[in-house]
C-alpha cells in the first residue's frame, strides 16, 4: 500500500514537473524558428559525424556499461584506471581517417557514465592525468580534428558512477531491490553538489576549447528510481551551455522533450526510424547514433559487426529520411582503432570518395517522386538533385514511375557517364509491358557499377 502511494505521488510529480518545463520559453532560451535554422545549418548541411567513445572501459573491452553488467565495485574497477597507458594514441591518425570516410564532425566522449575524465578538470581527481598515462587526451585530439576540418562535439554523461554524491538509483552498479540498503547508500549523497559538479566540469570543457559544435549529454531516464530534468536541472545546465557557447547544438536527453526550447535534435539510438521522426505533429532535426558492432566502448569478443555494405546503406537510409547519422568508434586501450573498425572506415571513404555529393547537402526528397523498386533516395534542394541510390541493381532498365518531364539529365555519380532514358517503349514480341504514361525509363548499364552502393544523379528540370 505504501509502495503504491509512493509510486503514484512519484507519477504525479514527474507529470507536474514535465508540466512546468512546458510552460512557456524562458527569456534566455527565446530563438526564432529562423535562427534555429541558422544555428543548424552545418549539421544539416554534414551529416556524417564520427562517435568515439573511449575511457578506461577499453581495458576490459566487454562493454562501456561493464561496471553496471558486472556489478563490479569502485576497488575492482579501480585496476582499470591504474593501468590506462594509451601509448599508441595519435588522434592525427583518427582524424585522417574520420576525414577519408567522409565524417565532417566529432563527437568524442569525455566522460562516461563511469565518472571517468579523459581532460584534466580541475573538480576531480578522477581523471586521466592520474593514470599511467599522464596527459590530457581532449586537447590533443580537438586539436587533430580541426587541422583535418572537422568540427568538435563532446558527449558529457549526466550519469556518474564514480561521483560520492550521486544517488545510487536504477542503473547504477551498486543498485538493490533492498530499500534499506539503497537507503544507508545514498545517506549524505548530495545531489545539488552533483548538480554543481557538473556545472563545473561542463564550464571547463565549454570554455577551454575554443568553439564546440555539439553538446551530447547522456542521458534521463525520469520517473520511480530514476532521473530527469529536476534532478539535473536541466533548465539551469541548458542556460549555462547556451551562455559559454551560443551556437552549439545540444541533444534532447536532459529531459526536456516536452519543451520547444530544452533541445536540438531528437536521438534514436542503434534504431533507423521509419520514417523522419516527429514531435508534436512536426518534424524534427534528428541525428541518430550508431556502432560497428554493438557496443560503444572496444569489446574485443563481440562478433556483430555490420558489413562495409549496411553501413554505406545505414547512412543513405539516415539522410533520404531527413538525418545525420553519427557512426561510433570504440578505440582500444592502447589508443587504436581496431582492424575491424579500420576496414570498415575505409570501406566508407571508398564510397564516399564517389558519392558524397549524394549526402552532403542533401534532405528526403519532395514527396512527388516515388522511389523506384529497390532505391533510396536523397535530394539536394539547393542544387535541384535527384540521387536514386540503387541497392540492387536491375537488369537494363530502371523504372521511374512518375518521372516523365521532370528530368534535364541523368549520370552514374561515380564515374560521371551519362545514363539515357527514354519515356516509352513499345509492347512487342521482345518486351511484356507499355511503360504507364508518364513514367521514365533509364537504359543502365547491364554491370552494375563497382561501388558498394550505385548512385545515379539526376539533373532536375
Ligand atoms: C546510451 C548508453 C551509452 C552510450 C550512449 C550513446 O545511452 O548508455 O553507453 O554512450 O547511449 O548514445
Amino acid at each position: 500500500m505504501k509502495l503504491k502511494l509512493l509510486f503514484l505521488t512519484t507519477l504525479i510529480l514527474t507529470f507536474a514537473a514535465s508540466k512546468l518545463a512546458a510552460q512557456q520559453t524562458p527569456a534566455w532560451a527565446v530563438e526564432t524558428p529562423a535562427a534555429k535554422e541558422a544555428r543548424m545549418a552545418w549539421w544539416t548541411h554534414d551529416r556524417f559525424g564520427m562517435f568515439i567513445h573511449w575511457g578506461i572501459y577499453a581495458l576490459p573491452a566487454r562493454h562501456e556499461w561493464v561496471k553496471r553488467h558486472e556489478r563490479l565495485g569502485d576497488d575492482v574497477y579501480q585496476t582499470y584506471f591504474e593501468r590506462f597507458d594509451p601509448d599508441l594514441y595519435n588522434p592525427k591518425e583518427w582524424a585522417a581517417k574520420a576525414r577519408a570516410a567522409g565524417m565532417k564532425y566529432v563527437v568524442v566522449t569525455t566522460k562516461h557514465h563511469d565518472g571517468f575524465c579523459l581532460w584534466d578538470s580541475k573538480a576531480t581527481d578522477y581523471k586521466v592525468t592520474n593514470t599511467p598515462y599522464g596527459k590530457d587526451l581532449i586537447a590533443p585530439l580537438v586539436e587533430a580534428f580541426r587541422a583535418e576540418g572537422i568540427r568538435i562535439g563532446f558527449y558529457y554523461s549526466l550519469i556518474d558512477w564514480h561521483h560520492p554524491d550521486f544517488p545510487v538509483d536504477r542503473n547504477h552498479p551498486q543498485w538493490s531491490d533492498d530499500p534499506q540498503k539503497i537507503a544507508d547508500l545514498n545517506k549524505g549523497r548530495d545531489m545539488a553538489r552533483y548538480r554543481k559538479y557538473m556545472q563545473d566540469q561542463l564550464t571547463e570543457l565549454l570554455s577551454k576549447y575554443g568553439q564546440i559544435d555539439e553538446l551530447f549529454l547522456d542521458f534521463s531516464y525520469p520517473g520511480v528510481n530514476g532521473k530527469g530534468h529536476a534532478e539535473w536541472g536541466s533548465e539551469d545546465l541548458l542556460r549555462l551551455i547556451r551562455k559559454l557557447q551560443p551556437q552549439i547544438l545540444v541533444d534532447n536527453r536532459l529531459d526536456l522533450n516536452d519543451t520547444d526550447w530544452g533541445w536540438d535534435f531528437v536521438t534514436p539510438e542503434q534504431f533507423m526510424p521509419q520514417e523522419w521522426p516527429t514531435l508534436r505533429g512536426q518534424k524534427v532535426p534528428w541525428e541518430t547514433c550508431q556502432t560497428f558492432s554493438g557496443s560503444w566502448g572496444y569489446y574485443r569478443d563481440e562478433y556483430s559487426w555490420k558489413s562495409v555494405h549496411q553501413l554505406v546503406v545505414m547512412l543513405i537510409e539516415t539522410v533520404s529520411k531527413g538525418g545525420n547519422l553519427l557512426l561510433n568508434v570504440g578505440p582500444t586501450a592502447r589508443g587504436l582503432f581496431d582492424h575491424r573498425a579500420n576496414e570498415r572506415l575505409d570501406g566508407l571513404a571508398g564510397w564516399m570518395k564517389y558519392n558524397s555529393r549524394s549526402i552532403y547537402g542533401c534532405t528526403a526528397a519532395p514527396a512527388d517522386f516515388e522511389r523506384p523498386q529497390n532505391c533510396l533516395l536523397t535530394y539536394n534542394p539547393t542544387a535541384k538533385r535527384l540521387y536514386i541510390h540503387v541497392l540492387e541493381w536491375p537488369f537494363k532498365s530502371l523504372h521511374l514511375p512518375g518521372y516523365l518531364g521532370k528530368i534535364k539529365y541523368a549520370q552514374l555519380l561515380n564515374d560521371g557517364s551519362e545514363i539515357r532514358f527514354t519515356a516509352n517503349t513499345t509492347p512487342g514480341s521482345h518486351t511484356t509491358e507499355n511503360s504507364a504514361a508518364g513514367n521514365i525509363i533509364l537504359n543502365i548499364p547491364v554491370s552494375r557499377p563497382d561501388v558498394e552502393v550505385p548512385v545515379i544523379e539526376i539533373f532536375l528540370q
